[in-house]
């Protein structure tokens, strides 16, 4: 391992040695077979990183600094590793700002990973994100697992520490075509003496092993699996259908309603249920009957899981007085508390980072499990800004601020992973839970709907997040109300995911086709139930060989131009491809099936010869998939 450990001025000599001693270019760190070459631009270094002096990635860095200053107020510190190299940016001046981009290149290139986003575009050079914004786990814009991984499609990539004050501007108007990731101590980013920032430049072969070592030197993963019941069987919950308005007598209606259409699995009773949001006591006059609704469910069969959110509500006055008292809730740098979420203008949150915070928080959760015998919780939220801001986290180090709140929070609720389910993420692949994408919403499209249900699944698989929960079958009914060709385009895009999820009912739905459109589903939900032991190796398969459960099509065939571009189709893990109908009124779609045989898993009878692109017939009864052989 080599250390070029120098101030910004000895670089600059350095590279006017390699220049002068090279004849094709500036040449400055070798690190076994990946090169790192500076080329001195009008706007810092260009760089170009290369793998067996094949170019992988190329770049700016440190974009506006003043290069010619004789007396720096930094370091850059560039370190060898395998496979790349570590870079460090340091300065005692808090002000410092550092800028290093690298080009996209998205005629020729593609990339994957960033961050969960509203409308999720894949792959991600398609992007576009705002450096105005910090670049933290964050409600606005449904950034709810904002991971610091780019992949290209050429197998390099860039890790940035979770210690780097993050902002990332990317395909703006100063910046086209480039992803640049700035660090400054601005925002949420508080308490820092100085500057410090950290980035992995990686190269591989090609995307598969590059993802691979991602995997296991940066992002982390789990050693066992969640519960296998979520797979198996469907989620059951309130929350689309009724919204907030439930208590015990609906929960059970629900229950029975599945169960006498033939139907079984986990009852989720989302979202109020609480005497005043935190207090984790049913409201008697609506659930006076819970434990004996509960116990009955249970012995018909379904597991239930109750809804968890990490605020407490002013009507809660006891929990607000002795929380604050104890210093248990998030306070911003002029002491406010004001917490904003959607059930409340005026909540507290739980400090998620302060051990005892924690406890209470769990305390509380235990005592629910005890008392009604529920089986398990969904948890809401864990974002860092329904907080006033900046947030002030005086229990842990500084430099991990804000991100600190939502990785604590699933430490905090991974004691009850147990059919749990999580919406919010950071740097905690390692951990057994089921990650629900946010909030769908009952429309086609890339923003928010149907097409983003694919495009979420392949960019939390690419980021280390295999236990992908979609979320409820059909959105939520924001801003529109699902029609019955949408629940059943969206069940059967979900039918090779991890997990199906239903709040509205596929019998709801008054329509002439009614009937068939239930059977419709049920068969999709048998098809999953078929193919489950199937989906279980593929997760397995996560824990073993590092394989994404739902990875994009390319991960089989990496140096495949078209393939690499796909974003409307997936994979079960590495031998079914998933390609569903996502179009309104579609009874067909066009499908890429990569090289390879490929047995048509509607009509095994058929079987096509890859590559090649299919017009394939898909009425509303058929989801395409296949099977490589
Ligand atoms: C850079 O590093 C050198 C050697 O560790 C140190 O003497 C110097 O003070 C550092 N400069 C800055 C601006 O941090
Ligand atoms: C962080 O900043 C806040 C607000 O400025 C201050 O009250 C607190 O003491 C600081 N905490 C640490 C650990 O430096
Ligand atoms: C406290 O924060 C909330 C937002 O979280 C804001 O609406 C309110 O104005 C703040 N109050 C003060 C006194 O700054
Ligand atoms: C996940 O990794 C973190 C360290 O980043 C550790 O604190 C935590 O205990 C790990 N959790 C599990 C479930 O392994």
């Amino acid at each position: 391992m080599k250390q070029f450990s120098l101030e910004m001025l000895t670089i600059l000599a350095l590279v006017g040695v390699f220049l002068a001693n090279s004849a094709e270019s500036a040449k400055v760190f070798s690190s076994g077979v990946v090169d790192l070459y500076f080329e001195e631009s009008p706007d810092g270094y260009g760089f170009e990183l290369r793998r067996d002096n094949v170019v992988k990635m190329t770049g700016i860095f440190g974009k506006g600094v003043d290069f010619t200053n004789t007396s720096p107020n930094f370091n850059v510190t560039i370190m060898s590793v395998d496979d790349g190299f570590r870079v460090d940016w340091r300065s005692s001046d808090p002000n410092f700002q550092t800028t290093d981009c690298l080009n996209l290149q998205s005629e020729t290139l593609h990339w994957y990973g960033g961050p969960e986003i509203y409308e999720q575009k894949w792959p991600i050079e398609k992007l576009q994100l705002s450096g105005d914004d910090a670049y933290v786990a964050r409600k606005d814009d449904n950034f709810a697992v904002p991971e610091r991984y780019w992949l290209n499609s050429l197998g390099a990539f860039v890790f940035i520490s979770e210690r780097s004050p993050l902002f990332v501007d990317q395909n703006t108007e100063e910046n086209p075509d480039r992803v640049c990731f700035i660090s400054k101590n601005e925002g949420p980013y508080i308490n820092r003496t100085g500057l410090f920032s950290q980035a992995y430049l990686m190269a591989f072969d090609e995307p598969v092993s590059a993802h691979r070592s991602a995997v296991a030197q940066f992002l982390g993963e789990p050693e066992e699996l969640p519960n296998v019941n979520m797979i198996t069987e469907p989620i059951w919950t309130t929350w689309a259908k009724y919204k907030k308005y439930i208590d015990d007598t609906i929960v059970s209606e629900f229950a029975y309603d599945v169960l006498d259409h033939g139907f079984k699995g986990q009852i989720e009773i989302d979202e109020q249920w609480e005497t005043c949001f935190g207090s984790r006591e049913f409201i008697p006059d609506k659930f006076g009957n819970i434990k004996n609704v509960v116990e009955d469910l249970q012995e018909q069969g379904f597991r239930v899981t109750l809804w968890a959110a990490p605020f407490i509500n002013p009507d809660c006055t006891e929990l607000i007085l002795e929380g604050e008292e104890k210093g248990y809730f998030v306070q911003n740098t002029i002491g406010n508390m004001t917490t904003v979420w959607w059930e409340s203008n005026d909540a507290r949150q739980i400090d998620f980072t302060n051990p005892e915070a924690s406890e209470w928080y769990s305390q509380k959760l235990r005592r629910i499990l005890q008392q009604v015998g529920v089986d398990g919780f969904k948890f809401d939220a864990g974002e860092t800004d329904y907080v006033a801001q900046p947030g002030v986290y005086p229990h842990v180090d500084q430099e991990l601020i804000p991100n600190i709140l939502t990785k604590s929070y699933i430490k905090t609720v991974s004691e009850f992973s147990n059919l749990a389910e999580v919406r919010s993420a950071f740097r905690t692949q390692n951990y057994s839970m089921f990650l629900r994408m946010i909030d769908k919403d009952s429309v086609w499209g890339l923003d928010d709907g149907l097409q983003s249900l694919v495009t979420t699944l392949l960019q939390l698989n690419m980021i280390g997040y295999s236990f992908v929960l979609p979320d409820m079958i059909g959105g939520n009914a924001y801003r529109a109300q699902p029609d019955l060709e949408l629940v059943i385009r969206w069940t059967q895009a979900t039918v090779f995911m991890p997990s199906m999820q239903f709040s509205f009912l596929p019998w709801d739905f008054e329509d002439d086709e009614q009937l068939k459109g239930t059977e419709i589903i049920r068969s999709m939900v048998e098809l999953h139930t078929k193919y489950a032991p199937n989906i279980i190796a593929a997760m397995e398969e996560k824990l073993i060989n590092r394989t994404p459960t739902n990875p994009p099509i390319w991960w089989i065939v990496p140096f495949d131009e078209t393939a690499l571009g796909i974003s409307d189709e997936f994979l079960l893990g590495e031998d079914i491809l998933v390609a569903p109908v996502m179009e309104q009124g579609a009874t067909s779609r066009d499908v890429y099936l990569p090289e390879g045989s490929w047995v048509d898993g509607n009509d095994p009878a058929v079987k096509y010869e890859g590559p090649i692109w299919l017009d394939y017939n898909a009425p509303l009864d058929v989801l395409p998939y296949f099977i490589k052989e």
